[in-house]
């Protein structure tokens, strides 16, 4: 499956429990503060959260990025979403964002929100060219290191 915005050769793939140990593995690819396969477990078999791998090569052996989200009433929320390091900068990320608002539109969610850290500028700015509007703000939420940003809270319609 090609997706827009992704080169042609990479692919989605929806995730179950089972993809867990490589979905932590790919956020602590992407994150200071990693989350744990029992943790990626818990979200997918609860039922609540899904889950998409985008692989280089259709079969998750060469996994290039991943996006979780939940669904809840009529919003969708995007948990986590990262792409591994020598991947960036190719529009994968705005791939993974795009495929879940699509799905999220066929899910009859009238609207998509996330938090993001203030200082986050590459992810920021990929949120503000899909459409994302800053529609809040959690002071001091991210901590680390003795030192802590803000969380940004984005929306956006979905039409
Ligand atoms: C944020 C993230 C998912 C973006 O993924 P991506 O595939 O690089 O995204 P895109 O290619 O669609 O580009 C998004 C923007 O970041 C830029 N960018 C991201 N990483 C880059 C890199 N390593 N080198 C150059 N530019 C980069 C892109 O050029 C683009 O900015 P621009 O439109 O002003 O040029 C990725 O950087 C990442 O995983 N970061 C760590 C985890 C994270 O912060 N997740 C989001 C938390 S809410």
């Amino acid at each position: 499956m090609s997706i827009d915005g992704a080169p042609d050769t990479e692919q989605l793939v929806a995730c179950s429990a089972a993809h867990a140990a490589l979905l932590a593995q790919m956020h602590a690819a992407c994150f200071a503060v990693p989350w744990s396969a029992p943790g990626f477990e818990g979200l997918l078999s609860s039922g609540g959260a899904s889950a998409l791998i985008l692989t280089a090569d259709g079969d998750a052996e060469e996994p290039c990025g991943f996006i979780l989200w939940r669904t809840a009433a009529d919003e969708t929320e995007i948990v986590t979403l990262g792409v591994v390091p020598e991947y960036r900068g190719r529009g994968l990320g705005a791939a993974l964002t795009n495929a879940v608002l699509e799905r999220a539109r066929a899910a009859r969610a009238t609207a998509m929100y996330l938090e993001v850290a203030e200082n986050n500028g590459h992810a920021r700015r990929l949120y503000e060219e899909l459409g994302f509007k800053q529609a809040g703000r959690r002071r001091d939420y991210y901590k680390s290191n003795g030192g802590s940003a803000d969380a940004i809270i984005y929306r956006r319609s979905i039409e």
